[in-house]
């Protein structure tokens, strides 16, 4: 109540940078930094930031406004939302619970450890990636499904609607899209029996209209039977078509066995904040607690933001964390992994032990540690907040951008291709650059891991930061950088999302870093110091919402995609 008093004395000091309409206290705002009021939510594209909102304003919580937008991004952004992938989705409710719905995919029964390599036991190119094979049991439909009955409120099939009038009525598809679809356009028709629709005759344009009559179909018998609509009756009976075409191995039995499942978040404190992010099988929240862990002593702030000092720091903590990543990260229900061990603030302690405030070390002499107690980036992320406080930060992704291309047919969407998460060989790079070890062979029915990183901060107890991106290994690093960005350097949310960016991942054994992000002679000096730098484009995409003390809930839709943040 006495925060709700406080947003209503605030309303005249208001200000959106983006859209306003509506009126008086249901005002609602739409834009890439906008202020709200009540609830806002932050996605990967304009359709599905409004449907979130829309069921936000018919009094949905935050996790019913999650559902419609997971769904609606299954429409408006096929590149990377799904219902033929999976994802996590951490929550956060009003009294400070916390909770993460894993919904990964996972290897079809029928997989094996040495699927993807040759007789010469080589990988065979593109098999893990481009083909029915590279495929996953899809989990979004049982994980949004699971995570509604648990805490939504309004009924399932008012939430899942708007996705289904989206399919049906089509959308006007951004700039970025018509490229991408023109990109893709001879994998769809290559790799699929009819053309489907995602292929025009003429080029896509800016603001042509994109159908989705078999989707809307599956949406429907998702609505109207539920879990039933996915997994068993008609469209189980086009999946499994689809792989007896394309010689899949997802079965029957994958279908009607899998499960989502809920999961203990992870958490770890840094510098008075609280950081909550999600587990294994996502390595995410153990690479953000890592290198917050062992920068956690240095002043950074002092040294000042991209300079050469904690440049350095930063990319000796990520290459150590990514090391342990390697070795020991994989699926929690096949593997015994040390997440406590690999957290614990002693052992981070110690394994910074050898860094050299002047040198770079070689990731070929920075193996894992040993703590206690023996794991194309298209993805997409949104985050949510409602009018009671409950907050939402999901990620969820067909892996690479519209996953392997192939639409199950007459089913209307797309095949994820996450079996490429999996170390296909031990010691080989994914499509990533990733190293993977033995914690991450492929084992049959075994969630491939993930680097997704839905994350929300506490500052003193209180909601404070919502955030999360897609990026594929790039993705604990961005969280990491926003966190530290609004941390360490008293960033505005905007400014934190929106500034360069930088990584380093182990190996290969360099730095990466947006163009523009570190200027020539920081760039020089780090080469001096012993490390490798590249540029490269655009890292991540981030949606993130952050909380003031005055209850002010202020979005950040990050400048380097189609963003938007939709409020009231
Ligand atoms: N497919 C990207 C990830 O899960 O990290």
């Amino acid at each position: 109540m006495i925060r709700y008093l406080i947003l209503l004395l605030n309303v005249v000091a208001i200000t959106g940078c983006g859209v306003k309409s509506g009126s008086s206290d249901q005002d609602t705002f739409e834009g890439r930094n906008i202020t709200a009021l009540h609830g806002m939510v932050v996605s990967a594209h304009p359709q599905s930031s409004r449907i979130g909102l829309l069921i936000l304003q018919k009094g949905g919580n935050a996790i019913d406004a999650a559902v419609a937008t997971e769904f609606a991004l299954a429409v408006c952004g096929p590149e990377a939302g799904n219902i033929g992938g999976g994802g996590f989705m951490l929550i956060r409710t009003s009294d400070g619970t916390t909770d993460v719905i894993d919904y990964r995919e996972k290897a079809p029964l029928l997989a094996s450890r040495d699927m993807y390599l040759g007789t010469d036991g080589n990988v065979i190119e593109g098999l893990s990636t481009d083909t029915h094979l590279s495929a996953g049991v899809p989990g979004t439909v049982d994980g949004m499904i699971k995570v509604h009955a648990k805490y939504g409120k309004l009924n399932f099939k008012e939430v899942i609607q708007p996705a289904i009038d989206l399919a049906r009525k089509g959308f006007p598809v951004t700039k970025g899209q018509a490229r991408s679809l023109n990109d893709n356009k001879e994998y769809f028709i290559n790799k699929n029996l009819k053309i489907p629709a995602f292929v025009k005759d003429s080029l896509w344009k800016e603001g042509d209209l994109l159908k989705q009559p078999d989707l809307a179909e599956t949406l429907e018998r998702i609505r109207d039977n539920g879990r039933d609509g996915f997994y068993s009756g008609k469209t189980a009976e086009l999946i499994l078509k689809e792989m007896i075409r394309g010689k899949g191995l997802i079965s029957e039995q994958d279908l009607n066995e899998y499960k989502s499942v809920f999961r203990k978040p992870l958490t770890t404190d840094y510098k008075g904040f609280r950081i909550i992010s999600v587990p294994l099988p996502s390595s995410g929240g153990i690479l953000v607690a890592q290198i917050l862990g062992m920068i956690d002593q240095y002043s950074i702030k002092e040294w000042g933001f991209h300079s050469v000092k904690s440049v350095h720091l930063i990319a000796e903590a990520e290459r150590r964390a990514f090391a342990d990543r390697a070795k020991y990260a994989g699926d929690p229900d096949f593997v015994n992994v040390p997440v406590a061990g690999l957290m614990n603030k002693k052992y981070l302690t110690g394994r910074f032990a050898d860094f050299d405030e002047n040198t770079a070390s070689l990731s070929s002499e920075v193996g894992a540690g040993s703590p206690e107690g023996y794991e194309s980036e298209e993805t997409t992320h949104y985050s949510v907040v409602d009018q009671f406080g409950n907050a939402v930060a999901a990620t969820t992704t067909l892996n690479n951008i519209f996953g392997s291309s192939i639409v199950v047919d007459g089913a209307g969407f797309l095949l994820n291709d996450q079996m490429d998460d999996f170390s296909v060989k031990p010691g080989v790079p994914n499509m990533y650059g990733l190293i993977g070890g033995e914690a991450n062979a492929i084992a049959p029915g075994k969630r491939m891991l993930s680097s997704m990183t839905p994350s929300i901060v506490e500052k003193e107890g209180k909601l404070f930061l919502i955030a999360g991106s897609p990026g594929g290994s790039t993705i604990p690093t961005t969280v990491f950088q926003v966190i530290i960005n609004v941390v360490d350097y008293n960033m505005n949310i905007k400014e934190a999302v929106d500034t360069g960016r930088f990584y380093h991942q182990w190996l290969p054994d360099r730095i990466y870093f947006e163009q523009n992000c570190l200027d020539s002679l920081t760039v020089k000096e780090l080469m001096l110091m012993g490390h490798e730098m590249r540029s490269r484009p655009p890292i991540g995409s981030v949606n993130a919402i952050q909380i003031k003390l005055n209850g002010e809930i202020v979005g950040g839709a990050d400048k380097r995609g189609d963003n938007v943040a939709c409020g009231y």
